[in-house]
């Protein structure tokens, strides 16, 4: 009688670990230059002046400077650029008039860019917090962000941007119903190749604290509650809703903000639906890593580069962070590149 011997074969997962040529061979998920679009902080005269401490990255610049930045982006790889201007509080009003300017920074800034035929995309953010005293992303009547009104206020501003040369509106408002209006009036005024990546997924985070100081809008902060309009972080179906609407709508892209407290709405958004979807590391996050790293208490370009690749494995297509140029340079000399042959 042949006795079959049954063999129970210890898996051993560790021999893709042994060496590091394995490992990249085996490894999932990484990140290029191409994944990254970097925001550009583009200040007017007054808050030029006025300066102040800032991150790196978050550092306010003149409209050369930003064309100078956007021009190493581009050498870099980077793939676009997040265009977002810090107005003065003495040109800030209730109605946000400075958003309708087309002399204004933004559109100034936008057509410089634009002007210097560099290979990258123009990104412009779509919202009125940057131009109201108040500091909401909205319109305020009788105590109350008010929807329509201020969408229509959005689509004067999405057209403007259009018209100044950006290849890309950004609504980070989060009002309803924007996209749709804004796709029309994209489309009305001649501008139907302009695409619309739209802040679906935005929470009502303390993370975006760093952002406000570097807008100028951190005298509102404290007191700037944007619960109404930006999502619980308690939610994530919600989210999953606000994102298929604004597809429904007309977004090309979606956005997933904050990236990192929002992990898992990234996969949520990849599993379930079929759009490019980016991710926002945003101020607060990228403040954690410096400060950590400032103390001594983490290593700033391992945990920099890890940071990128886990929103990248939740599913972000491409991500938005203050570290692009940094870490664009970094990953254009991989750490394996061939050395010069010793003599
Ligand atoms: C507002 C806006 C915010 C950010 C981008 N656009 C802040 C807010 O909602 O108050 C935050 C980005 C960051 O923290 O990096 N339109």
């Amino acid at each position: 009688m042949i006795v079959m011997q049954w063999y129970c074969i210890m898996k051993r997962p560790r021999r893709l670990r042994r060496t590091s040529w394995m490992r990249d061979l085996v490894r999932e998920y990484a990140v290029t230059p191409h994944d990254l679009v970097l925001p550009l902080f583009v200040a007017d005269d007054e808050m030029l002046q006025r300066g102040g401490e800032s991150l790196p990255g978050m550092d306010r610049l003149s409209i050369p400077q930003s064309v100078a930045r956007a021009r190493d982006a581009a050498r870099l790889g980077i793939r676009a650029v997040a265009v977002f201007p810090v107005v003065a509080a003495s040109s800030k009003d209730e109605r946000a008039s400075g958003a309708f300017d087309p002399d204004g920074i933004a559109c100034r800034a936008i057509a410089a860019i634009a002007e210097a035929g560099l290979e990258l995309g123009l990104i412009a953010d779509v919202a009125l917090d940057p131009y109201t005293s108040h500091g909401h992303d909205g319109l305020v009547e009788r105590g109350d962000v008010v929807n329509d009104p201020t969408v229509s206020a959005l689509c004067r501003m999405a057209v403007l941007l259009a018209s100044a040369g950006a290849d890309v509106v950004a609504p980070s408002d989060m009002m309803d119903g924007r996209v749709g209006r804004i796709r029309r009036a994209l489309d009305r005024s001649g501008h139907q190749d302009v695409a619309i990546l739209s802040y679906a997924a935005k929470s009502a985070s303390s993370f975006y604290g760093p952002f406000r100081h570097a807008m100028g809008s951190e005298r509102a902060e404290g007191s700037l509650d944007k619960r109404t309009y930006q999502l619980d972080p308690g939610n994530s179906s919600e989210a999953l809703r606000e994102a298929r609407l604004d597809i429904a709508e007309g977004a090309d892209i979606i956005m997933i903000k904050p990236a990192l407290h929002g992990l898992d709405i990234l996969r949520r958004v990849r599993d379930e639906l079929d759009v490019p979807m980016f991710g926002y590391h945003v101020s607060g996050e990228y403040a954690m890593l410096c400060a950590a790293a400032d103390r001594g208490l983490l290593d700033w370009k391992s945990a920099l580069h890890e940071t990128l690749l886990v929103v990248k494995r939740a599913g972000a297509d491409a991500i938005v962070t203050y570290a692009a140029l940094e870490a664009a340079a970094d990953l254009a000399r991989p750490s394996h590149a061939p050395r010069a042959r010793p003599s």
